[in-house]
Formats: C-alpha cells, structure tokens, sequence
C-alpha cells in the first residue's frame, strides 16, 4: 500500500511517502525551495518522494494530510466571534486565508496531484504529532504527550499507544487541552515579547534563559495558572494571539514585565534591560517545565508505563525534555528528529497506514535521513569549473585527513548521504569545529552564523564513550540520539570543551551510534585519537536565514560565501587556497 502524508500551510511544510508500511522518503519543502520555514502546498517535497519510488499520484492508494481543515475552520470562526468587534482586523484576514485556500484541501489536493478526491484522507493534528512520536520509537507500549501552539482545537494531548505483533496497532489520546490556553502560545508570545520571531526564535529564548535568574517566576504564572484536574488555563487578559494577528501579548502583559525588547536592539547583559530580558527567559522557562513535569509525572501515574514519547513543537524544547526524563518517572523517553509540524507529514501517513486503515504494524529504521542524498561528482564538477582540485579518497583517508584539518583548527562543511529530516544536522549536513575554544565559537558566529552569542553550539559524540564527558540522569542516552536533550557536561571537561559549554554547564549534545552515521562516528574517534577527546561542535550546515544546505551545489554555494575551510561532500575533499594540507599525522602522533 503507497501512502503519501503531507503538513503545509502552517509553517515548515513537508512530505513523506510510505509503501507498504515502511518510509521511502520525506523532505522539508524548504529544503528544496530554499525559503526557510516553507509553509506552501509542498509540490516539490511531494514530486521528490514520488520521484524516489518511481511512483505516479494516481497509483498512490491514499494522501494523507495532517489536520481536519474544518475543525480548524471551525475553531477560528468561533474564537474570532468570541473577540469582536476587536477581532475585525483579523477576522477579515482569517477569512481570506482560510476560505482561500485551507478550507479546501480535499479539492487542492485532488487537483495538484490529479488524483481523485476520495483518496483524500484527513487526521487531526494531534494524532499526526503523538503518530510520528510513538510509532518512529523502539517501543511497544508508551505514554503519549503531545503539546505544540495549536492545531485545529487541541492544544496539548496526553494517551497511550500500543503495538501488537500481528493485531495492529492503537493510539488513544485520553485527554487535551484545547486552544486557546496552550504551552506553544504561551511560550510563542514570550518569544515575540523578547523580540525574536515566533516559530522560530524559541531557541534563542531557551539560550538566553541561561544567561537570566528565574526570579520572574510569580509575575508569569499571573499569565497562566494550574486547574484542579492538572492542565492549565492562560489568563487571557494577558494575550492578544486569540483576537487578533497584529500582536500576541496585551498592554496587561507589558504593563506586568515592561517594555518589549525591539528586534533591532542587541541584548547586553550589562545593562538592566539585557539582564531582565534574561531573567524573563529563565522565567517563562522554568514555568513551561514546571507544567510539563507534572503532567508527565500525572501521566506516568496514571498509565504505570516505562516508556514516554513526546511530539509537537514544544518537544523541540532540549531542557524541558531533559527534566522530564530526570523528574517524572518515565525510564526512557522518546523524542523523534522532527517532532515539529514537518514531522507531521510521516506522523499523517503513518497514522493513516497503521490505525485507519488497520496495517500491520512495521519496525521503523532509527535514523532521520530520509531526505536527498548528494552526488559526490558535483562536488569535483563545480571545483574544476572554478579552477579548484577536489580530491577523491577512499574512506580511512578522508576521515584520518578531515581528523587533522580539524585538529588544525580549520573549519569543515561536512556533506554526507541522506537529508535529515527535522530542524537539526544530526550528520549529513553538518558544520564540523574543534569543540575546545570559545575563540572558534566566536569566529564561527562572527563569520558564518552570524548568530547571538548567547546560543550556544552543540557536541558530536560517539554514543559509547558519551558518558564520560555528559552527565546522563540514569545512564539514560536515547533522547541525545537526536539532540533532544540538553544536559551538563561533566565538570572536569568544561574548560576543555568551552566551544560547546553553555553558561549554565549544559549543552545540546547528540550521543552518535556508529550504525547511524559511520563515517561520522570514525571521524569522531580519529579525533580522539589526536585530541583525546572524540567530541566535536556540530552545527547546521547554512548560513543565517537560510535553509539547511541540501545538494552539493548549496553546500559548495555556502562554503564559497563563507569562512568554512574545507568542504567533504561523500568521499570528495575541497580546502580554500589558504587552507595547507596539515602536516601532523597520526603516525606522528602516536
Ligand atoms: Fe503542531
């Protein structure tokens, strides 16, 4: 059976295509129209994962697309109504945009792929989020939390799933919470409030917390507080998202936390604003965890189960997550590489196959490269055509080289195999730096990220030797496997790896297992070898507003437009002119 899920028209649409069960491929739309966050119907994405199976749109036996776009309708009209008049403005804006075009996705969909409309099949989102949690997860039974700003109603879910060998498969979300009181939107608006984008900035606000005391806490749980069957409810007279777009937060809000942040004004924790901005930060933060540990805690509770899988956009949220495996009683927890609304494309299709349609239940591969692979003979094409050498090497040699360049301090694009699926390089599109100096983190924000100094950058690590360097709760390392946890790096080793150090002693970290990414995983290991330290800073492969490079020619593009020293595409090597081949060998070393 060939099942097509799509996400689009919120932000970061996405395709994925799975045939009998199994994926085949799927794709972010942005990754390949380079407009990041790509919210439009994602025809490329669809034609590439139709591509990969050699398929066409009418031998697919159902497309599935990640909400029901009435009950999104239906929650709009109601909740602009409830507000108006002061909701006119953004009234008249719903309208257009819904009546436009979301309204009619069974018609757009049927027409885009020329297929019939009754191959179209809807999920609600909330079922697309906890699909694309629990059934990517080594796991037969889970708790199931999902919490992201909103989708048609549902804000925030809570279930279980379970998989039987040979008797299908169940997903039951028990409970929700349903807009417009939402732990996405509560932590959107701080974002905005801060000066940062919303949908997009909430890493920045995750970064800053560090830098800030959590001694705003009081000021905002008056914006949002427990009930008595442990959710939560948002006091509205704080918010403005539920009535209009022009701005999330009301003049209550400001009057409450002062003066907005302007999006222009750089932050200086030297000053008084600089340093409150912080502490709001720290203190939206510690709430949002606070929330969701307990209803974790509730959940275990209530299920008695080892294991909990978490999707939506909130699970993006590495400290969160690292506190919810730390505190609320679940042995394991699960995050998958996209658990955002892209992730909901395979979440869709997935949900389709194993529950609406009763198929059997499939092991999913562990690994997040569903995406484009790259075609190393670009890499020496483009080279030459400039009047550049690209070297060809076999394996052992490019990794042993790569080991010295960056042992030299040089910086490296790192291209290999399949596209990542999901906003993070987990290792085929990676920018690759010696983790030790805060002098290489600065020179990679001055001049290839052009990022805040106040994020921090992430370590690679092989997953066998993780714990010596990062303090995992219970020797617990599933959720580094796709960075979805942010925890300390044990004290001996921060001044060593001050590159990847956050203020706060944590970090990002991805704990490597060599099956996921080999070449990678050798790499790490010949640095060791030569450092002593087989970590490295792993950072995306883009430059500032753009997406994550996908084919050889953006990642040759992006070292040509930046400071990045060599460039590794498959098992082809370019340096700058000014790059000299490092003299150091391991021999020599040894
Ligand atoms: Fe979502």
């Amino acid at each position: 059976m060939k099942i097509l899920g799509i996400s689009a028209h919120y932000h970061d649409s996405a395709a994925a295509l799975l045939v009998d069960g199994l994926p085949i491929a799927s794709v972010q739309e942005e990754r390949l129209s380079r407009r990041k966050n790509d919210a439009a119907f994602p025809l490329a994405a669809i034609e590439w994962c139709l591509d990969q199976a050699d398929l066409e749109p009418d031998s697919l036996d159902a497309v599935v697309f990640y909400e029901r776009p009435l009950l999104k309708f239906d929650r709009v009209l109601t909740c602009l109504l409830r507000s108006f008049p002061k909701s006119r403005d953004a009234f008249t804006h719903a309208m257009k945009n819904l009546l436009g075009e979301k309204l009619w996705m069974r018609g757009i969909i049927a027409s885009e792929l020329g297929i019939s409309g009754r191959k179209v099949i809807f999920t609600e989102h909330h079922q697309a989020h906890a699909a694309a949690a629990f059934l990517t997860a080594p796991t037969e039974c889970a708790a199931i939390l999902t919490a992201d700003g909103v989708g048609e109603w549902a804000t925030l879910t809570v279930g279980q799933g379970e998989r039987h060998a040979g008797r299908g498969t169940d997903i039951k979300l028990r409970r929700g919470i349903r807009f417009p009181h939402s732990l996405g939107m509560l932590y959107s608006t701080f974002t905005a409030y801060l000066g940062f984008a919303v949908n997009e900035g909430e890493y920045k606000v995750m970064g800053l917390a560090a830098y800030g005391q959590p001694n705003m806490v009081d000021k905002v749980w008056r914006t949002v507080r427990r009930t008595p069957d442990g959710a939560f409810a948002l006091d509205l007279d704080y918010f403005e998202f539920q009535s209009t777009v022009a701005r999330s937060y009301s003049k209550r809000f400001v009057d409450l936390f002062g003066p907005a942040r302007s999006p222009y004004d750089p932050i200086d924790f030297g000053t008084q604003d600089g340093q409150r901005f912080a502490d709001i930060a720290a203190s939206v933060q510690r709430v949002l965890e606070d929330i969701l540990v307990d209803i974790a805690r509730d959940l275990h509770r209530e299920t008695g189960l080892r294991d909990l899988c978490i999707g939506g956009g909130v699970a993006l949220n590495g400290v969160a997550n690292a506190r919810i495996l730390r505190e609320s009683g679940f042995e394991r927890v699960f995050v998958p590489p996209a658990p955002g609304d892209a992730g909901c494309a395979l979440g869709a299709a997935l949900y389709a196959d194993r529950i609406l349609l009763g198929n059997p239940d499939r092991a999913f591969p562990d690994h997040p490269f569903w995406g484009p692979s790259i075609d190393v003979e670009d890499l020496v094409r483009l080279a030459r055509e400039d009047g550049l050498e690209a070297e060809r090497c076999d394996d052992r040699e490019l990794v042993e080289m790569t080991a010295d360049d960056l042992a030299a301090g040089h910086i490296v694009g790192w291209m290999d195999g399949a596209l990542e699926l999901g906003p993070r390089a987990l290792g085929h599109r990676s920018i690759l730096a010696a983790p030790h100096s805060t002098e290489i983190r600065d020179r990679l924000n001055r001049d290839i990220k052009y990022r805040e100094e106040f994020r921090p950058f992430a370590p690679v690590v092989p997953v066998e030797v993780a714990d010596r360097f990062f303090e995992f709760p219970r020797g617990q390392l599933r959720l580094a496997r796709f960075m979805s946890g942010v925890f300390p790096v044990r004290e001996e080793w921060r001044d060593q790896l001050a590159g990847i150090t956050h203020v706060d002693g944590t970090a990002r970290v991805q704990a490597l297992p060599r099956e996921m990414e080999p070449r990678l995983h050798a790499l790490l290991e010949a640095y060791g070898r030569r450092s002593g330290i087989p970590v490295l800073l792993n950072t995306s492969f883009n430059l500032a507003g753009e997406p994550i490079v996908n084919n050889v020619v953006e990642g040759y593009s992006t070292f040509r437009r930046s400071s990045i020293d060599i460039l590794i595409a498959g098992e082809s090597r370019l340096a700058k002119r000014r790059v000299q081949r490092p003299v150091v060998r391991e021999e020599q070393l040894a």
